[in-house]
């Protein structure tokens, strides 16, 4: 028997594989196709202080090996996600989830944090500062150092629970990033969001999303999340949850030596509902085929 369970700073997981943030709403819409228990844990989606919209549609856009979206961070505002959405998801999933925060201020980030730090349920307060759809708040915190570390600390004061930074891939160096919110008092670094791209229609010659730019995730980004979770890996130390273009298990167990704890699955579920099912049932036997018994064993191992 091989072992896929993993511990994300104090919290066991009984296997690495967690839904991406604003891919896998806010869960419980999934309980209709499987038995969601099967997940490591479920990264609810983006939330604010205040209910938004989103940005105006299209706001994806089809490419070759993966999509760009730009949502902009669609939600009915922190009270109802941790409210009614969290409840909703407790009646069908039994084991800590991960929120996800956004903000346009520093302030916004700590009233949000306090109030999921205080609510049951949470396991990880996962801190968006990469956002590539909004302007004036998100990534435009987590492409500076001295921002980085700014939000970090102001959500560290407020939170009890372990507080993951999410990292943007759109900086020159993302070691830099990481090692601004390991000193402002992070627990672990999730990366990476979405890279900035635009596609144009030829029959209008205009961008094909109303936002103009978007967010490109799914496989075509796997080689840069994977570089990137090597190098955060070698410069912090910190625990990392790996993600972005995940969408096997051999993607799952690259990620994990490359440096991950804990790996995220986001665009593959748009694809296909059951693409976390699948990758967590595959495990065990891509782990047998690369003689692997322990997923924790490996965490780092190509180093
Ligand atoms: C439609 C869509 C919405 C997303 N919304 C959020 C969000 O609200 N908060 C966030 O931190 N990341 C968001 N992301 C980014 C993903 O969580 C993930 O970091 C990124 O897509 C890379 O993973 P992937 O290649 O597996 O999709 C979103 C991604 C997609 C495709």
């Amino acid at each position: 028997m091989v072992d896929l369970s993993v511990e994300l700073s104090g919290i066991a997981l009984d296997n690495p594989v967690i839904p991406a943030s604003g891919a896998f709403g806010y869960g419980y819409e999934f309980a209709e196709w499987y038995d969601i228990n099967i997940l490591g844990s479920i990264a609810l989606k983006g939330t604010t202080r205040e209910p938004r919209f989103g940005n105006d549609t299209p706001r994806i856009a089809e490419c070759a090996c993966g999509l760009l979206n730009s949502v902009g961070l669609q939600n009915p505002g922190i009270e109802a996600v941790l409210g009614q959405e969290l409840a909703k998801l407790k009646r069908v999933y039994s084991k800590p989830v991960i929120a996800n925060i956004s903000g346009f201020s520093v302030e916004e980030y700590r009233y949000c944090c306090a109030l999921a730090d205080r609510t049951e349920g949470i396991g990880i307060i996962e801190v968006n500062i990469s956002c590539p759809n909004v302007h004036d708040g998100g990534m435009s915190f987590g492409t500076k150092p001295e921002s980085a570390y700014e939000v970090t600390k102001a959500v560290r004061e407020v939170c009890g629970k372990p507080v993951y930074m999410k990292l943007s891939p759109n900086v020159a160096d993302i070691c830099e990033i990481a090692a601004a919110c390991r000193e402002g008092g992070a627990d672990g670094l999730s990366l990476i969001n979405t890279l900035m791209g635009m596609r144009l229609d030829l029959k209008t010659k205009k961008p094909v999303l109303a936002n103009k730019t978007g967010g490109l995730s799914g496989p075509a980004v796997f080689p840069v999340a994977l570089r990137m979770v090597w190098q955060v890996y070698e410069a912090v130390r910190l625990p990392i949850i790996g993600m972005g273009g995940v969408s096997s298990a051999e993607d799952v167990v690259e990620m994990m030596l490359a440096g991950a704890t804990a790996v995220q699955v986001g665009a593959a579920n748009l694809k296909n509902p059951y693409a976390c099912k699948e990758i967590i049932e595959r495990l065990p036997k891509v782990m047998e085929k690369y003689g692997i018994d322990s997923l924790k064993g490996i965490i780092g191992g190509a180093h």
